[in-house]
């Protein structure tokens, strides 16, 4: 077996904050895979409601799902999403929604379904390098990673590119209304028993609210 060390980048921070660009980006820059573990952790929320599964039925179905939850990452193209396959099918719209999201900061916060998924993140893991965005890649999933980033952005500016994502996406959505879910979301990940939102303490903290992409790009390559 090769002992070779294989690189990690981990990019964490709250919804909105610019991780998925950012995080795609470097992937296809370095053309290196990338692992977007909130649509993970997505993807298992938009299986569930698809096989009417409970959280109380987790553990005795844990098997069936093991079994079929097969997911991909594609960067695809900057400007547009991450593409997530699952089982070869293209749902990337499909679990980009309010709905999703809401039921999955809800199962995201259950050890049962951390315990799950932290096996599933960790086989992204290969040659070349990965890139991984999400919320405890640097605490918990890659703690050896040798750059760590965390990225933030106020609440405002962070819901105003929510907007713009779900309207390229073709849904409308009140600002308020989006303001006040991103913040309720933002507490239930901050103030969780496990895996909480919170900075790796070896990890660079960027302030994207008035950067651009290319703009946050320079900042973390000046810590690289
Ligand atoms: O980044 P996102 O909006 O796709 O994440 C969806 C939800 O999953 C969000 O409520 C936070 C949670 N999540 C998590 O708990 N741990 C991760 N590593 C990634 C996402």
């Amino acid at each position: 077996m090769s002992n070779k060390i294989i690189p990690v980048i981990t990019i964490d921070g709250p919804s909105g904050a610019g991780k998925g660009t950012i995080a795609q980006m470097l992937a296809l820059e370095l053309d290196w895979n990338i692992l977007d573990s909130g649509a993970l952790y997505r993807t298992l929320a938009f299986f569930m409601a698809e096989e009417a599964i409970s959280l109380d039925q987790f553990q005795e179905k844990k098997k069936f799902i093991k079994e079929r939850f097969k997911v991909k990452f594609d960067p695809g193209i900057v400007g547009e999403p991450v593409k997530v396959i699952f089982r070869d099918e293209d749902i990337t719209n499909l679990v980009r929604t309010e709905e999703i999201a809401k039921k999955t900061s809800e199962l995201a916060a259950e050890p049962l379904i951390r315990d799950f998924i932290k096996p599933c993140q960790r086989e992204f893991m290969i040659e070349p390098g990965l890139i991984a965005d999400g919320r405890d890649m640097g605490t918990v999933i890659f703690r050896d990673a040798k750059h760590k980033i965390f990225l933030t952005a106020s609440p405002k500016e962070r819901a105003k590119r929510r907007q713009t994502q779900l309207k390229r996406q073709g849904s409308e959505v009140n600002m308020r209304v989006l303001l006040q879910e991103l913040e309720e979301r933002d507490k239930k990940d901050t103030e969780r028993k496990h895996s909480p939102l919170r900075p790796a303490v070896d990890s660079v903290i960027i302030d994207t609210s008035s950067l651009d992409p290319k703009g946050v790009i320079k900042e973390i390559k000046k810590n690289l």
